[in-house]
Protein backbone atom coordinates (compact mmCIF):
# COMPACT_ATOMS: atom_id res chain seq x y z
CA UNK A 1 0.00 0.00 0.00
CA UNK A 2 1.02 3.42 -0.81
CA UNK A 3 2.29 5.50 2.12
CA UNK A 4 0.32 8.70 2.44
CA UNK A 5 3.42 11.43 2.27
CA UNK A 6 3.81 8.81 -1.18
CA UNK A 7 0.21 10.44 -2.55
CA UNK A 8 -0.49 13.71 -4.90
CA UNK A 9 -3.89 15.38 -4.10
CA UNK A 10 -5.40 16.48 -8.15
CA UNK A 11 -7.82 19.25 -7.68
CA UNK A 12 -10.32 21.53 -10.19
CA UNK A 13 -10.50 24.81 -8.86
CA UNK A 14 -12.81 27.45 -9.61
CA UNK A 15 -10.50 30.21 -11.36
CA UNK A 16 -13.41 33.01 -12.67
CA UNK A 17 -16.82 33.47 -12.29
CA UNK A 18 -18.74 32.57 -15.41
CA UNK A 19 -21.07 34.65 -18.05
CA UNK A 20 -23.56 32.02 -19.70
CA UNK A 21 -21.95 28.05 -19.47
CA UNK A 22 -18.95 27.56 -17.90
CA UNK A 23 -15.95 26.99 -20.13
CA UNK A 24 -12.74 25.21 -19.37
CA UNK A 25 -10.92 28.92 -18.66
CA UNK A 26 -13.64 29.30 -15.71
CA UNK A 27 -11.30 26.22 -14.03
CA UNK A 28 -7.92 25.97 -12.66
CA UNK A 29 -6.34 22.03 -12.29
CA UNK A 30 -3.85 22.30 -8.77
CA UNK A 31 -1.67 19.20 -7.43
CA UNK A 32 -1.04 19.48 -3.46
CA UNK A 33 0.47 16.67 -1.35
CA UNK A 34 -1.81 14.23 1.03
CA UNK A 35 -1.55 15.08 4.57
CA UNK A 36 -1.94 12.27 7.51
CA UNK A 37 -5.10 13.88 9.94
CA UNK A 38 -4.47 15.15 12.88
CA UNK A 39 -6.56 13.90 15.90
CA UNK A 40 -9.88 13.71 15.22
CA UNK A 41 -9.89 14.34 11.65
CA UNK A 42 -10.08 11.43 8.79
CA UNK A 43 -8.82 11.30 5.00
CA UNK A 44 -10.74 9.95 2.48
CA UNK A 45 -9.94 8.86 -1.20
CA UNK A 46 -12.56 10.36 -3.45
CA UNK A 47 -14.48 7.34 -5.44
CA UNK A 48 -17.22 9.52 -7.19
CA UNK A 49 -18.53 12.83 -6.92
CA UNK A 50 -22.26 14.11 -7.51
CA UNK A 51 -22.50 16.48 -10.27
CA UNK A 52 -25.41 18.91 -9.77
CA UNK A 53 -26.86 21.71 -11.66
CA UNK A 54 -26.32 24.16 -8.30
CA UNK A 55 -22.73 23.65 -9.19
CA UNK A 56 -23.50 26.67 -11.36
CA UNK A 57 -25.25 29.02 -8.78
CA UNK A 58 -22.45 28.19 -6.36
CA UNK A 59 -19.64 29.75 -9.28
CA UNK A 60 -21.85 33.44 -9.12
CA UNK A 61 -20.99 35.91 -6.62
CA UNK A 62 -23.47 36.89 -4.57
CA UNK A 63 -26.56 35.87 -1.93
CA UNK A 64 -27.97 32.30 -2.11
CA UNK A 65 -29.16 29.48 0.44
CA UNK A 66 -25.33 28.93 0.19
CA UNK A 67 -21.89 31.09 0.45
CA UNK A 68 -20.64 31.36 -3.51
CA UNK A 69 -17.40 28.93 -3.68
CA UNK A 70 -14.61 31.93 -3.76
CA UNK A 71 -12.18 32.34 -6.50
CA UNK A 72 -8.98 29.43 -6.34
CA UNK A 73 -10.84 27.40 -3.86
CA UNK A 74 -11.34 23.67 -4.60
CA UNK A 75 -15.01 23.35 -6.69
CA UNK A 76 -17.12 22.28 -3.42
CA UNK A 77 -19.75 18.90 -4.12
CA UNK A 78 -20.53 15.97 -2.39
CA UNK A 79 -19.33 12.52 -2.98
CA UNK A 80 -18.68 8.76 -1.75
CA UNK A 81 -15.19 7.40 -0.83
CA UNK A 82 -13.08 5.53 1.02
CA UNK A 83 -11.67 6.20 4.34
CA UNK A 84 -7.89 5.54 3.57
CA UNK A 85 -6.51 6.90 7.07
CA UNK A 86 -8.75 7.60 10.41
CA UNK A 87 -7.69 9.43 14.06
CA UNK A 88 -11.62 9.84 14.52
CA UNK A 89 -13.04 6.62 16.48
CA UNK A 90 -16.49 6.80 14.58
CA UNK A 91 -14.75 6.03 11.09
CA UNK A 92 -12.48 3.61 10.70
CA UNK A 93 -10.23 2.99 7.27
CA UNK A 94 -11.63 1.12 4.93
CA UNK A 95 -15.18 2.29 5.37
CA UNK A 96 -17.50 4.18 3.01
CA UNK A 97 -18.72 7.21 3.42
CA UNK A 98 -20.69 9.90 2.27
CA UNK A 99 -19.54 13.72 3.02
CA UNK A 100 -18.55 16.74 1.01
CA UNK A 101 -15.63 15.45 -0.28
CA UNK A 102 -14.96 18.58 -3.13
CA UNK A 103 -13.63 18.24 -6.78
CA UNK A 104 -10.22 16.12 -5.71
CA UNK A 105 -8.91 12.43 -5.37
CA UNK A 106 -8.51 12.85 -1.58
CA UNK A 107 -10.39 15.20 1.16
CA UNK A 108 -8.66 15.77 4.68
CA UNK A 109 -11.77 16.41 6.94
CA UNK A 110 -9.98 17.80 9.82
CA UNK A 111 -12.05 17.13 13.42
CA UNK A 112 -13.00 20.85 12.96
CA UNK A 113 -14.90 20.01 9.64
CA UNK A 114 -16.18 16.57 10.47
CA UNK A 115 -20.02 18.45 11.27
CA UNK A 116 -19.55 20.44 8.50
CA UNK A 117 -19.00 17.86 5.95
CA UNK A 118 -22.27 15.90 6.30
CA UNK A 119 -19.85 13.09 6.57
CA UNK A 120 -22.14 9.09 6.95
CA UNK A 121 -20.81 5.99 6.42
CA UNK A 122 -22.77 4.07 3.88
CA UNK A 123 -23.26 0.36 2.77
CA UNK A 124 -21.50 0.03 -0.26
CA UNK A 125 -23.86 -3.17 -1.28
CA UNK A 126 -26.03 -1.19 -2.31
CA UNK A 127 -24.45 0.83 -4.83
CA UNK A 128 -21.73 3.36 -4.62
CA UNK A 129 -23.57 5.41 -6.88
CA UNK A 130 -26.72 4.80 -5.64
CA UNK A 131 -25.53 6.86 -2.59
CA UNK A 132 -25.03 9.75 -4.83
CA UNK A 133 -28.79 9.27 -6.19
CA UNK A 134 -31.55 7.89 -4.88
CA UNK A 135 -30.10 7.44 -1.36
CA UNK A 136 -28.30 10.60 -2.09
CA UNK A 137 -29.11 14.66 -2.02
CA UNK A 138 -31.22 14.24 -5.50
CA UNK A 139 -33.33 11.38 -3.53
CA UNK A 140 -33.60 13.78 -0.50
CA UNK A 141 -34.90 17.04 -2.64
CA UNK A 142 -37.71 14.60 -4.18
CA UNK A 143 -38.50 12.84 -0.97
CA UNK A 144 -38.78 15.54 1.36
CA UNK A 145 -40.39 18.52 -2.02
CA UNK A 146 -42.95 15.73 -2.68
CA UNK A 147 -44.02 14.48 0.90
CA UNK A 148 -43.68 17.38 2.81
CA UNK A 149 -44.59 20.38 0.76
CA UNK A 150 -46.10 18.49 -1.42
CA UNK A 151 -48.18 16.25 0.65
CA UNK A 152 -49.52 14.19 -2.12
CA UNK A 153 -52.86 12.28 -1.51
CA UNK A 154 -53.64 9.01 -3.74
CA UNK A 155 -55.68 9.75 -6.89
CA UNK A 156 -54.29 13.01 -6.98
CA UNK A 157 -52.40 13.95 -10.39
CA UNK A 158 -48.72 14.96 -9.83
CA UNK A 159 -46.50 16.25 -13.02
CA UNK A 160 -42.44 16.30 -12.61
CA UNK A 161 -40.11 18.06 -15.00
CA UNK A 162 -36.92 16.78 -15.50
CA UNK A 163 -38.51 13.66 -15.20
CA UNK A 164 -35.41 11.65 -16.41
CA UNK A 165 -32.72 13.54 -13.96
CA UNK A 166 -31.45 12.51 -10.53
CA UNK A 167 -34.36 14.40 -8.85
CA UNK A 168 -37.03 13.79 -10.82
CA UNK A 169 -36.63 10.22 -11.16
CA UNK A 170 -37.11 10.24 -7.16
CA UNK A 171 -40.31 12.04 -6.94
CA UNK A 172 -42.00 10.47 -9.83
CA UNK A 173 -41.33 6.89 -8.44
CA UNK A 174 -42.44 7.89 -5.13
CA UNK A 175 -45.83 9.98 -6.16
CA UNK A 176 -46.73 6.05 -7.72
CA UNK A 177 -46.23 4.29 -4.55
CA UNK A 178 -48.44 6.91 -3.08
CA UNK A 179 -51.45 6.28 -5.34
CA UNK A 180 -51.08 9.46 -7.20
CA UNK A 181 -51.48 9.55 -11.24
CA UNK A 182 -47.77 11.08 -12.11
CA UNK A 183 -47.02 12.46 -15.92
CA UNK A 184 -43.45 13.53 -16.57
CA UNK A 185 -42.26 15.85 -18.49
CA UNK A 186 -38.79 15.28 -20.44
CA UNK A 187 -36.50 16.20 -23.04
CA UNK A 188 -36.63 13.52 -25.75
CA UNK A 189 -38.30 10.30 -26.50
CA UNK A 190 -35.63 7.91 -25.00
CA UNK A 191 -36.13 9.78 -21.29
CA UNK A 192 -39.87 9.97 -21.78
CA UNK A 193 -40.08 5.69 -22.62
CA UNK A 194 -37.70 5.09 -19.93
CA UNK A 195 -39.49 6.55 -17.49
CA UNK A 196 -42.82 5.32 -18.64
CA UNK A 197 -41.71 1.49 -19.20
CA UNK A 198 -39.06 0.80 -16.23
CA UNK A 199 -39.93 3.63 -13.78
CA UNK A 200 -43.83 3.13 -14.44
CA UNK A 201 -45.28 6.49 -15.12
CA UNK A 202 -48.24 7.00 -16.29
CA UNK A 203 -47.12 9.12 -19.29
CA UNK A 204 -44.12 11.77 -20.18
CA UNK A 205 -44.14 14.67 -22.55
CA UNK A 206 -41.26 15.18 -24.74
CA UNK A 207 -40.81 18.76 -23.86
CA UNK A 208 -38.42 19.38 -26.97
CA UNK A 209 -40.82 18.08 -29.14
CA UNK A 210 -42.78 21.23 -28.98
CA UNK A 211 -47.11 21.17 -27.67
CA UNK A 212 -46.12 20.70 -24.11
CA UNK A 213 -49.92 21.95 -23.33
CA UNK A 214 -51.46 19.48 -25.80
CA UNK A 215 -49.76 16.85 -23.80
CA UNK A 216 -50.99 18.33 -20.03
CA UNK A 217 -54.63 18.49 -22.04
CA UNK A 218 -54.26 14.64 -22.93
CA UNK A 219 -52.58 13.28 -19.78
CA UNK A 220 -54.36 15.79 -16.99
CA UNK A 221 -57.67 16.38 -17.87
CA UNK A 222 -58.63 17.25 -14.00
CA UNK A 223 -55.79 19.89 -14.14
CA UNK A 224 -52.71 19.00 -11.98
CA UNK A 225 -53.05 19.04 -8.04
CA UNK A 226 -48.97 18.87 -7.69
CA UNK A 227 -46.18 20.12 -9.97
CA UNK A 228 -42.73 19.63 -9.14
CA UNK A 229 -40.78 22.24 -10.78
CA UNK A 230 -37.03 21.34 -11.58
CA UNK A 231 -36.56 23.98 -14.69
CA UNK A 232 -39.02 27.10 -14.48
CA UNK A 233 -38.82 29.27 -16.86
CA UNK A 234 -41.65 28.44 -19.80
CA UNK A 235 -42.75 25.20 -18.75
CA UNK A 236 -43.67 27.16 -15.04
CA UNK A 237 -45.50 29.19 -16.76
CA UNK A 238 -47.18 26.97 -18.93
CA UNK A 239 -48.19 24.38 -15.67
CA UNK A 240 -49.58 27.50 -14.05
CA UNK A 241 -52.11 27.72 -16.38
CA UNK A 242 -52.93 23.61 -16.04
CA UNK A 243 -53.30 23.65 -12.04
CA UNK A 244 -56.15 22.34 -10.42
CA UNK A 245 -57.66 23.98 -6.99
CA UNK A 246 -56.03 23.72 -4.06
CA UNK A 247 -52.82 22.36 -6.18
CA UNK A 248 -49.12 22.73 -4.46
CA UNK A 249 -46.47 23.88 -6.84
CA UNK A 250 -42.66 22.42 -5.48
CA UNK A 251 -40.20 25.10 -6.30
CA UNK A 252 -37.28 22.94 -6.45
CA UNK A 253 -34.94 24.73 -9.35
CA UNK A 254 -35.22 26.18 -12.75
CA UNK A 255 -32.44 24.87 -14.61
CA UNK A 256 -33.37 26.86 -17.67
CA UNK A 257 -32.19 29.57 -16.22
CA UNK A 258 -29.21 29.20 -14.42
CA UNK A 259 -26.86 30.06 -17.31
CA UNK A 260 -28.92 32.97 -18.37
CA UNK A 261 -27.29 36.22 -18.83
CA UNK A 262 -30.39 38.35 -18.80
CA UNK A 263 -32.76 39.00 -15.68
CA UNK A 264 -34.55 35.40 -14.77
CA UNK A 265 -37.74 34.84 -16.81
CA UNK A 266 -40.51 34.64 -13.99
CA UNK A 267 -44.11 33.56 -13.87
CA UNK A 268 -46.52 35.70 -15.90
CA UNK A 269 -49.46 33.71 -15.04
CA UNK A 270 -49.23 33.67 -11.09
CA UNK A 271 -52.56 34.70 -10.81
CA UNK A 272 -53.57 31.59 -11.32
CA UNK A 273 -52.68 30.44 -7.78
CA UNK A 274 -55.29 33.08 -6.89
CA UNK A 275 -58.10 31.78 -8.62
CA UNK A 276 -57.19 28.36 -7.58
CA UNK A 277 -56.48 28.74 -4.12
CA UNK A 278 -53.17 26.95 -4.65
CA UNK A 279 -49.65 27.80 -3.70
CA UNK A 280 -45.92 27.76 -4.79
CA UNK A 281 -43.21 26.96 -2.14
CA UNK A 282 -39.42 26.29 -2.30
CA UNK A 283 -37.53 23.42 -0.70
CA UNK A 284 -33.73 23.69 0.14
CA UNK A 285 -32.65 19.78 0.74
CA UNK A 286 -29.99 20.75 3.71
CA UNK A 287 -33.34 22.14 6.18
CA UNK A 288 -34.18 18.65 6.03
CA UNK A 289 -30.82 17.17 7.07
CA UNK A 290 -31.68 15.95 10.55
CA UNK A 291 -34.53 13.12 8.73
CA UNK A 292 -32.47 12.08 6.15
CA UNK A 293 -31.65 9.34 8.30
CA UNK A 294 -35.46 8.06 8.22
CA UNK A 295 -35.77 8.29 4.58
CA UNK A 296 -32.95 6.42 3.65
CA UNK A 297 -34.23 4.19 5.86
CA UNK A 298 -37.98 4.07 3.85
CA UNK A 299 -36.07 4.10 0.35
CA UNK A 300 -33.98 1.70 1.18
CA UNK A 301 -36.56 -0.88 1.85
CA UNK A 302 -38.04 0.26 -1.47
CA UNK A 303 -35.35 -0.82 -3.08
CA UNK A 304 -34.25 -3.33 -1.78
CA UNK A 305 -38.07 -5.03 -2.66
CA UNK A 306 -37.83 -3.78 -6.46
CA UNK A 307 -40.24 -1.16 -5.87
CA UNK A 308 -37.61 1.55 -6.29
CA UNK A 309 -34.89 2.11 -9.10
CA UNK A 310 -31.65 4.19 -9.75
CA UNK A 311 -30.29 5.18 -12.80
CA UNK A 312 -27.24 6.80 -12.83
CA UNK A 313 -24.87 7.99 -15.53
CA UNK A 314 -21.53 7.84 -14.78
CA UNK A 315 -18.53 9.63 -16.44
CA UNK A 316 -15.04 8.71 -15.35
CA UNK A 317 -11.92 10.75 -15.05
CA UNK A 318 -11.52 13.80 -12.48
CA UNK A 319 -9.57 16.03 -15.61
CA UNK A 320 -13.29 15.62 -17.45
CA UNK A 321 -15.18 17.82 -14.98
CA UNK A 322 -15.35 20.85 -16.90
CA UNK A 323 -17.26 18.97 -19.79
CA UNK A 324 -18.65 16.74 -18.35
CA UNK A 325 -20.84 19.56 -16.09
CA UNK A 326 -21.85 20.90 -19.03
CA UNK A 327 -23.81 17.78 -19.92
CA UNK A 328 -26.45 18.88 -16.96
CA UNK A 329 -26.86 22.42 -19.32
CA UNK A 330 -28.13 20.60 -22.44
CA UNK A 331 -29.96 17.60 -21.46
CA UNK A 332 -27.13 14.66 -22.41
CA UNK A 333 -27.11 13.20 -18.84
CA UNK A 334 -29.10 10.13 -18.51
CA UNK A 335 -30.29 9.64 -15.11
CA UNK A 336 -28.50 10.85 -12.29
CA UNK A 337 -24.89 12.81 -13.27
CA UNK A 338 -21.97 11.14 -11.75
CA UNK A 339 -17.82 11.43 -11.65
CA UNK A 340 -15.99 8.42 -11.17
CA UNK A 341 -13.05 9.38 -9.73
CA UNK A 342 -10.89 5.98 -8.78
CA UNK A 343 -12.41 2.78 -9.43
CA UNK A 344 -11.80 1.86 -5.39
N1 LIG B 1 -33.81 22.86 -3.93
C1 LIG B 1 -32.94 21.92 -3.67
O1 LIG B 1 -32.57 21.67 -2.52
C2 LIG B 1 -32.39 21.13 -4.81
C3 LIG B 1 -31.58 20.01 -4.61
C4 LIG B 1 -31.16 19.27 -5.73
C5 LIG B 1 -31.51 19.71 -7.00
N2 LIG B 1 -32.26 20.82 -7.15
C6 LIG B 1 -32.70 21.29 -8.47
O2 LIG B 1 -33.45 20.24 -9.05
C7 LIG B 1 -33.35 20.32 -10.47
C8 LIG B 1 -32.94 18.96 -11.03
O3 LIG B 1 -31.65 18.63 -10.54
P1 LIG B 1 -31.03 17.20 -10.84
O4 LIG B 1 -29.82 17.07 -10.02
O5 LIG B 1 -32.09 16.19 -10.73
O6 LIG B 1 -30.58 17.36 -12.36
P2 LIG B 1 -30.96 16.37 -13.56
O7 LIG B 1 -32.43 16.47 -13.77
O8 LIG B 1 -30.38 15.05 -13.31
O9 LIG B 1 -30.19 17.00 -14.77
C9 LIG B 1 -30.56 18.21 -15.33
C10 LIG B 1 -31.61 18.03 -16.44
O10 LIG B 1 -32.30 19.25 -16.62
C11 LIG B 1 -32.86 19.26 -17.91
N3 LIG B 1 -32.67 20.59 -18.53
C12 LIG B 1 -31.50 21.20 -18.79
N4 LIG B 1 -31.74 22.40 -19.38
C13 LIG B 1 -33.10 22.51 -19.46
C14 LIG B 1 -33.97 23.51 -19.98
N5 LIG B 1 -33.49 24.64 -20.53
N6 LIG B 1 -35.31 23.30 -19.93
C15 LIG B 1 -35.79 22.16 -19.38
N7 LIG B 1 -35.02 21.17 -18.89
C16 LIG B 1 -33.69 21.36 -18.93
C17 LIG B 1 -32.13 18.19 -18.73
O11 LIG B 1 -33.05 17.12 -18.94
P3 LIG B 1 -33.93 17.02 -20.29
O12 LIG B 1 -33.15 16.16 -21.22
O13 LIG B 1 -35.19 16.42 -19.80
O14 LIG B 1 -34.08 18.42 -20.81
C18 LIG B 1 -31.02 17.74 -17.81
O15 LIG B 1 -30.73 16.38 -17.98
C19 LIG B 1 -32.35 21.43 -10.76
O16 LIG B 1 -33.06 22.62 -11.04
C20 LIG B 1 -31.59 21.57 -9.46
O17 LIG B 1 -31.04 22.84 -9.29
C21 LIG B 1 -32.70 21.54 -6.09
Amino acid sequence: MTAISALTNHQVCLASRPTGLPTRANWRMTTEPVAEPGPGGVLVKTLALSLDPAMRGWMNEGKSYIAPVEIGAVMRAGGVGRVIASQNPAFAVGDHVNAGLDVQEYCLIPEAGIKRSGIFKIDPSLGLTTWLNVLGMPGMTGYFGLLDVGQPKAGETVVVSGAAGAVGQMVGQLAKLKGCRVVGIAGGQAKCDWVVNELGFDACIDYKAGDVKGGLKTHCPQGVDIYFDNVGGEILDLMLTRIARGARIIICGAISQYNNTTPVKGPANYLSLLVNRARMEGIVVFDYADRFPQAIAELSGYLKAGTLKSREDVVTGLETFPETLLKLFNGENFGKLVLQVAAE
